[in-house]
């Protein structure tokens, strides 16, 4: 390398390293903002701001007993995946945007909601579903926009990370709740009815200006606590993974049309059906003790919803080390599998994560 060359490298480190010491001296700052929708492997609150019964709730003991010591919301005993995201990207907790708050921009907004489903008809009227997430998402932006101007507003828009996790309530409430409506519909069509309104929403959120998405496969819930206790014998749901399956060609064929119809348009998927399916054969390999039953709630395998006793059934039982299960309780994962899942999305490699990991979309105004 030339003097000359090395004297505008030097220049250009120099003036980088100006120009990001004026960004930071800005009223808002230069990191990547975090925006958060989906069901309850996302929801940090944003249920105990609506009205609908405990059944989708999680803001009663034992709930948060692990990291928080008091019921957040949160339907698990300690943090969420987003939030492990949000330390990793040094950011604050992202809160619900339904919390009331001042209105200052924290970093991100949370408009996951735990039952949510892709569909409407998905526990309508007791959940903010996803189609009103993004309305709430554009309602935010119109906001910073009128507050930060429309310049900074893109900027923060445009350079955020957009994690979702959305689908298994689709799913699940059918299998458990409705399983006739497979004699009239194929499970082909109504996964692809389900992927088609993912693909909807995510592609509403990318013309408000996002550009980078932090997405899952969808898990194996045919083994969720509650589902094996609906079987009767203990195994994991036939039908439950058919549709798991199909869900999990449909989704990322979806996500490279969006990906070449899309300009700009990123993502990262990790592939939480087998990372979980591993945890769930091979506890041991990854800490657990138990990688079937429930830490909390009653009946066979833990499979009642009956944790903290407020969802009509009052007895329930409780496990004294939540970090021993990979389940909290019949439906929801415990901190400690959503914190090995969070390192894998952040900086996992392929086949675990593709194409990209969270880190590398955080890290880069354009990978
Ligand atoms: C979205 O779901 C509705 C049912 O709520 C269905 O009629 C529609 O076809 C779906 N949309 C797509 C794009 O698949
Ligand atoms: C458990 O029951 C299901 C039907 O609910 C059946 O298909 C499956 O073979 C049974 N498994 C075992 C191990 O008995
Ligand atoms: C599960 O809970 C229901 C109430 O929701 C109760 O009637 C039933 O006996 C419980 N079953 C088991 C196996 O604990
Ligand atoms: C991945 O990220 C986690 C969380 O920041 C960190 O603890 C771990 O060391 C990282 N692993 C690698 C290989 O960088």
């Amino acid at each position: 390398m030339s003097t000359t060359n090395l004297h505008i490298l030097f220049f250009t480190i120099f003036a980088g390293l100006l120009l990001s010491t004026l960004c930071n001296m800005d009223q808002t700052q230069n990191d990547v903002a975090l925006f958060i929708f989906g069901d309850a492997l996302n929801d940090a609150g944003t249920n105990n701001y609506i009205n609908t019964p405990a059944f989708f709730k999680g803001n009663f003991s034992p709930y948060g007993e692990t990291f928080f010591h008091y019921p957040t919301g949160r339907i698990t005993d300690g943090r969420l995946m987003a939030d492990f995201i949000a330390e990793y990207a040094k950011l604050p907790l992202i809160p619900p945007y339904l919390q009331p708050k001042n209105d200052e921009f924290v970093g991100g907004a949370n408009f996951a909601s735990g039952g949510a489903g892709a569909l409407p008809e998905t526990y309508p009227g007791y959940v903010v579903d996803f189609k009103t997430q993004l309305k709430q998402f554009e309602s935010l932006v119109k906001n910073l926009r009128e507050k930060l101007g429309d310049e900074k507003a893109e900027r923060i828009v445009s350079e955020g990370v957009y994690m979702v996790s959305i689908g298994v309530n689709d799913y699940v409430n059918t299998v458990l709740n409705n399983p006739a409506l497979f004699q009239s519909v194929s499970m082909e069509d109504y996964v692809g009815m389900v992927v088609g309104n993912i693909s909807t929403v995510l592609e509403g959120i990318y013309k408000v200006g996002a550009r980078k998405f932090g997405l899952f496969t969808m898990l194996p819930f045919g083994c969720l606590p509650i589902v094996r206790l609906a079987t009767g014998n203990g195994s994991c749901s036939t039908s439950a993974t058919e549709l798991t399956e199909l869900h999990n060609e449909a989704f990322p064929a979806t996500l490279t049309k969006l990906e070449s119809r899309l300009q700009g348009f990123k993502y990262s998927l990790f592939d939480m059906y087998t990372s979980l399916t591993e945890r769930i054969q091979y506890p041991s390999k990854y800490g657990f003790k138990d990688g079937k039953t429930a830490c909390c709630g009653s009946g066979p395998y833990g499979g009642n919803y009956s944790c903290g006793g407020m969802r009509g059934e009052r007895e329930y039982s409780l496990c004294s080390n939540p970090a021993e299960y990979v389940f909290f309780d019949s439906f929801h994962l415990s901190e400690r599998t959503y914190h090995q899942f969070a390192q894998l999305i952040w900086n996992g490699s392929s086949p675990t994560t593709k194409p990209y990991n969270l880190e590398a979309l955080f890290k880069h105004g354009n990978v």
